[in-house]
């Protein structure tokens, strides 16, 4: 690129150095530019062609000659607008894969021979605005293979037959290139040629055998415009019969001579016949009687100045399916302007009957389209006219479309009366755009039960709508309104449109509207509302219920602020609320400064969303989370610092379009950082993004960019943050370690126990009975070791049992979990003396009661004695010491009774438990 800009500097200075008798100074000026860019001095290549692909763009560079340092392979050159001589043919041999070469805009003065020897495979030869004078049938002998040449605005003096080697030519444009006659050669020839163009050349006449050149051709199109044209010779269309197209605009033609032209037109297959801007006046009755034996299917007469249609002057052109009158100075339209149209599908009056400043309003009489049984569409924007008749309209049986846009035509009240006329048209469109309509009574289009569109935007009406006025309208689907300022809805505005699919009402309703009950709730199908710029102020929340079609949804300068704010009485109306097919949504310019949390809930599908032109600011986290679809996102102009990732990720998952540009942003770490590095790395489209996304705060950033906010500088953070999460993570580790010690902690030394034993192999063998030091190990809580002292201990010395009781025979020293293990291995039984006490004793009962499990399980022992002195329920039992009593042997489970006489039982069954053997039945 840099290249191409020095290139043309480097030439436009010279070029003017060489133009003009240079001032000194401007000359240094140059030069120190020069100077300036002197590495690419280095650079430069000896032209600065730009080069796409395999097209070469070499215009405007004031080249003399065709560039030979362009790659060879190149299809496409353009040389236009140069100072080019010739197109010699080997400087041309370099490329010979051109096939198209555009040399328009220099000063060739004739083709060489040689080129198209030089180039085989060129189809598109293009010399517009050269100086090509003579040219010879030797000059194109090797272009066979072109099949576009545009020689116009030359100066050509044709020699022989020059066109006649061109067989595969299918477009010549010859125009403007001072041709005094029509006649390119004099033999048939031509072959392929399917258009040509002998437009604004000096041809007076067309002599009969002017045209008998193309006898063989395959002409479709002679664009004859522009041509000082006084003289048809009879016949002179006849030799090319395959004519179908023939364009003579904007010359001075006569109705004589369009009379003549019609004649000699008549037998030859022409379809469409263009007269546009021939300064025609007046046609007569016999105008066109020419073409009464052609199928003549378009005849475009548009921007003459035709007064008048009097006297049927198309009663000819029965085969006729369109017609043009548009910008004519029609007066006057009678029954008979049209007669014989029958077949007219499209006709097209627009600015055809105007008013001028003096002259009264044109006329168009009732049944003046009568004859036009088959139009389907009638244009007639921007016309005048009287006022529509009565019947004004009979016999449109076909129309569909009609357009009164714009026209002047005294409609300030539509009633039942105004359209009866086309009440047997199947009309489905009709617009009434901008006729200074000001009131619709009820019935109004009752006429027009097929009406699908009714257009009625920039009028003037201002009424409740009552719903009345669109009685009978049962197929419409859409209906604008669309600046009209002072409409009124009521709850049954709509009621006869029920099929609606489009229902544009911006710009259209007087202030202080309360939508309550809503006017829309009878249209299921609405896809499409507009209800901006209207200032409405306050909504409902059932304004919008039950559109589940709705896909579009304008509501962009209105007045919304109060109804999402949450301090708005009664809190923020979800008026979106189930719109689950919206697809575009408009809030921009509402004053919005705030989105409530569930604002936007719901709406999955949506696809654009703006919200411009606000003073929204600090946006809530997860407003945009249901936004799945999105693509465009406008919120530009608004008040937003920063743009964090929690509330705007989830919109800008998906995104093709943001505008966010002009707000004041705040160019910190934590307000900005995502972002830019969000857009750093995405595809999506974001406007105006180097120049509008300007830094507000912190001052060592305002007024710069957003893009030269420099993220590195928020990875000197990095360390402390780290830190700052070790930290927290050391402390919850601690906290959970100590808290988890604290009520699990015996668990831990449990399974640490166990797994000890096991690896090192500390599982003890079988040693029978024999090996237990102790007859028992007493588990029991510390305020009930009275009872122990008492009456298990005398067992001790009456019947020789010994007991392990902690706090006697512990060994001191030992670690107490270990110790506790060890003594249970030497216990034959473990007693349990079950009070509540104990129950709730949390540390070492938990781990002693899991011991004796353990012992129980992997000794396969039947060891465990339960002495209850307490009642106490079976599932405190279970959860405080992982114990059933269904467990047990019932001998296991002793009460100690309440009975001072049953206590010798009581021991008596406590030395049958503890002689119990402790194999497992
Ligand atoms: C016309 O083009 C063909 C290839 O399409 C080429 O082989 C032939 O030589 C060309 N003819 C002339 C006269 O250049
Ligand atoms: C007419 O054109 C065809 C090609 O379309 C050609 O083959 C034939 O020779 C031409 N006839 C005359 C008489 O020129
Ligand atoms: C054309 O109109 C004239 C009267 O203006 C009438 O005498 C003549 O018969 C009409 N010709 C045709 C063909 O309608
Ligand atoms: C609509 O047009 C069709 C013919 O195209 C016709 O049969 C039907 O009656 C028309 N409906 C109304 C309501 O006019
Ligand atoms: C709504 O559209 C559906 C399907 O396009 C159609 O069947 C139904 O008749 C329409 N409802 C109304 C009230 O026009
Ligand atoms: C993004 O949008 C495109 C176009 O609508 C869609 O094809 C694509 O599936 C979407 N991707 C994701 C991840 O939603
Ligand atoms: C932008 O992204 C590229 C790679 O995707 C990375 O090399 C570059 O440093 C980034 N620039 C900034 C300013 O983050």
């Amino acid at each position: 690129m840099t290249t191409l800009h020095f290139g043309r500097n480097l030439v436009s200075c010279l070029r003017m150095v060489g133009a003009m008798k240079v001032a000194p100074l401007f000359l240094l000026t140059c030069l120190l530019g020069l100077l300036v860019q002197s590495p690419c001095l280095l650079a430069q290549k000896a032209t600065a062609c730009e080069v796409k692909g395999r097209t070469a763009d070499c215009t405007h560079l004031s080249l003399k000659e065709v560039p030979a340092d362009l790659p060879a392979d190149i299809t496409r050159l353009d040389v236009s607008h140069n100072m080019l001589p010739a197109l010699p043919g080997p400087s041309l041999a370099r490329y010979p894969q051109l096939v198209r070469l555009d040399a328009s805009f220099n000063d060739i003065k004739r083709l060489e021979s040689d080129m198209c020897l030089a180039l085989p495979l060129l189809r598109h030869l293009v010399l517009r605005r050269n100086e090509v004078h003579l040219l010879t049938e030797k000059d194109v002998l090797h272009c066979a293979n072109l099949t576009h040449l545009d020689l116009s605005s030359n100066r050509l003096k044709l020699l022989g037959e020059p066109f006649r080697p061109l067989q595969r030519l299918t477009r010549l444009d010859v125009s403007a290139s001072g041709l005094t006659s029509a006649r390119l050669g004099s033999v048939p020839q031509l072959w392929s040629l399917k258009k040509l163009f002998l437009s604004g050349n000096a041809i007076k006449t067309i002599k009969s055998n002017d045209l008998s050149y193309l006898s063989n051709s395959s002409i479709q199109t002679l664009i004859l415009s522009s041509l000082p044209l006084k003289t048809l010779e009879p016949g002179c269309f006849q030799q090319i019969r395959g004519l179908r197209d023939l364009v003579m605009d904007s010359s001075s033609l006569s109705p004589q001579f369009i009379a003549k032209l019609s004649e000699e037109l008549s037998g030859t297959r022409i379809a469409s016949l263009s007269l546009r801007n021939i300064k025609l006046v007046s046609l007569t009755n016999t105008t066109f009687i020419g073409l009464q034996d052609t199928n003549v299917t378009s005849l475009d007469l548009s921007s003459n100045s035709m007064v008048s249609l009097h006297n049927s002057p198309f009663q000819w052109l029965g085969t006729l399916e369109r017609l043009c009158l548009n910008e004519n100075n029609l007066k006057h339209l009678t029954s008979s302007s049209f007669t014989g149209l029958g077949n007219l599908r499209v006709m097209n009056l627009t600015r055809a009957l105007v008013k001028s400043h003096k002259s009264p309003y044109p006329i168009i009489d009732d049944f003046s389209f009568g004859p036009l049984t088959r139009l389907e569409t009638l244009l007639m924007d921007y016309t005048a006219f009287q006022g529509i008749t009565a019947n004004l309209f009979s016999g449109l049986e076909s129309l569909g479309h009609l357009s009164l846009s714009w026209s002047s035509v005294g409609l300030q009240t539509v009633s039942g009366k105004t359209f009866a006329s086309l009440s047997r048209s199947p009309l489905r469109t009709l617009n009434l755009t901008g006729v200074d309509i000001s009131r619709l009574e009820p019935g109004a289009f009752s006429d027009l039960g097929n009406l699908t569109t009714l257009l009625l935007g920039y009028n003037f009406i201002s009424q409740t709508l009552t719903g009345e006025e669109f009685r009978g309208l049962a197929s419409l689907e859409e209906l604008n309104l669309y600046r009209n300022r002072k409409i009124s809805l009521s709850p049954l505005s709509f009621v006869f449109v029920p099929s609606l699919r489009k229902l544009i009402l911006g710009l259209a309703l007087a202030q202080n509207q309360d939508f309550d009950p809503s006017p829309f709730q009878q249209l299921r199908n609405l896809s499409t509302l507009d209800l901006s710029n209207n200032n409405i102020a306050n909504v409902m929340e059932g304004l919008l219920a039950g559109l589940e079609n709705l896909r579009v949804l304008r509501l962009q300068h209105n007045n919304l602020q109060r109804v999402w704010k949450s301090a708005n009485p009664g809190g923020p109306v979800s008026f979106l609320r189930g719109l689950r097919s919206l697809e575009t949504l408009d809030l921009d310019s509402n004053g919005l400064d705030e989105i409530p949390v569930t604002g936007l809930s719901g709406l999955s599908q949506l696809r654009e969303l703006g919200l411009a032109g606000n003073v929204l600011d600090h946006l809530r986290d997860s407003i945009f989370d249901d936004l799945d679809s999105l693509r465009v996102l406008r919120m530009q102009r608004n008040l937003i610092t920063s743009v964090p990732r929690g509330v705007f990720g989830p919109a800008f998952r998906n995104l093709s379009v943001l505008r966010l540009e002009r707000n004041p942003f705040d160019c910190t770490c934590e307000s900005i950082l995502w972002f830019v590095n969000w857009l750093n790395a995405t595809n999506a489209s974001v406007p105006q993004r180097g120049s509008e996304y300007i830094c507000n705060t912190p001052q060592a950033y305002f007024n710069k960019s957003v893009d030269r906010f420099n993220p590195l500088s928020c990875k000197d953070m990095a360390p402390f943050y780290a830190l700052y999460v070790a930290n927290c993570i050391l402390v919850l580790l601690f906290m959970t370690t100590a808290l988890i010690s604290h009520f699990q902690g015996w668990r831990i030394k449990f399974h640490w126990n166990v797994l000890v034993n096991r690896t090192l192999g500390f599982a003890e063998p079988d040693l029978g009975e024999a090996r237990f030091e102790y007859d028992a190990y007493l588990i029991y809580a510390p305020e009930d070791s009275k009872w122990v002292e008492r009456h298990l201990l005398p067992l001790e010395e009456d019947k020789q049992y010994s007991f392990f009781m902690e706090d006697r025979d512990s060994v001191p020293g030992r670690p107490q979990f270990e110790a506790i293990v060890e003594a249970m291995r030497s216990s034959r039984k473990i007693v349990f003396v079950v009070t509540e006490k104990l129950l709730s004793d949390p540390c070492c009962r938990m781990y002693k009661a899991h011991q004796a499990m353990h012992q129980v399980i992997e000794d396969s022992r039947d060891s465990v004695v339960l002495v209850l002195l307490e009642d106490v329920p079976d599932h405190r039992l279970s959860r405080a010491l992982l114990i059933r009593k269904g467990m047990l042997k019932s001998r296991c489970i002793l009460h100690w009774p309440l009975q001072r006489e049953r206590i010798p039982a009581f021991r008596h069954k406590l030395q049958v438990a503890l002689g119990s053997s402790n194999a497992v039945q």
